[in-house]
């Protein structure tokens, strides 16, 4: 299988793993906001602890390289994290999510990030899709993956439950990016 660098920089960013620590940069510069939420599979967090529990998860992922494997993102030279972004790995396909703190947006961070992480992943011999859905309502998630070289594919209805918005399944946008 293979497995994904733990660091990453691009020009802008520093991608690192989760440490337990940046729970609560985590919590008050994006986790705790319901509009970074609104189209996420997670509802915003109230408290710092479950922030730090769902860290250990995310620690533990990378230590059995299983399941979605998050990083970390800074911008360079600074330690505290202003978003993530992620990758589930599956025979010969990844896919991505990726969350920023609402100051953060419209700056093109989020298309540097998964820019990185497409490119990377299919310069990866056995991987061949690179993919990653969106809610119809998240146009800027659409439009970054669209940036990030992928192509529409279609609608994937009554795809995802986005807590924040209710407990009906949504529809979805999906894109990939195959070589
Ligand atoms: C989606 C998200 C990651 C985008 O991050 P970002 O760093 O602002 O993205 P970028 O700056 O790289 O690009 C955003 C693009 O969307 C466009 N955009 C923003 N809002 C838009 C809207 N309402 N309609 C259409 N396009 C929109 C921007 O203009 C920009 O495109 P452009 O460069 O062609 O002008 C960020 O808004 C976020 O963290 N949202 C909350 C979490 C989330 O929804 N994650 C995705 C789950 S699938």
């Amino acid at each position: 299988m293979v497995r994904p660098p733990a660091t990453f920089a691009t020009a802008r960013l520093t991608a690192r793993l989760p440490q337990v620590a940046d729970a609560p940069a985590v919590f008050e510069n994006y986790a705790s906001d319901p509009e970074v939420t609104r189209y996420l599979s997670w509802r915003a967090y109230e408290r710092v602890e479950p922030v730090t529990m769902f860290l250990r998860e995310s620690i533990a992922r990378w230590e059995k390289s299983e399941g979605h494997l998050m990083w970390l993102l800074c911008l360079k030279g600074t330690a505290a994290p202003i978003g993530s972004i992620g990758v589930t790995l599956e025979a010969g396909k990844v896919m991505f999510g990726y969350a920023f703190a609402k100051k953060f947006w419209g700056h093109g961070f989020a298309t540097e990030a998964l820019t990185f992480l497409v490119d990377w992943s299919l310069a990866q011999p056995s991987l061949f899709r690179a993919w990653a859905y969106c809610d119809v309502g998240n146009p800027a998630s659409a439009r970054v993956m669209e940036k990030a070289g992928m192509v529409r594919e279609g609608v994937l209805r009554r795809w995802h439950v986005c807590p924040t918005l209710g407990p009906e399944a949504r529809d979805c946008v999906v894109f990939a990016r195959v070589k």
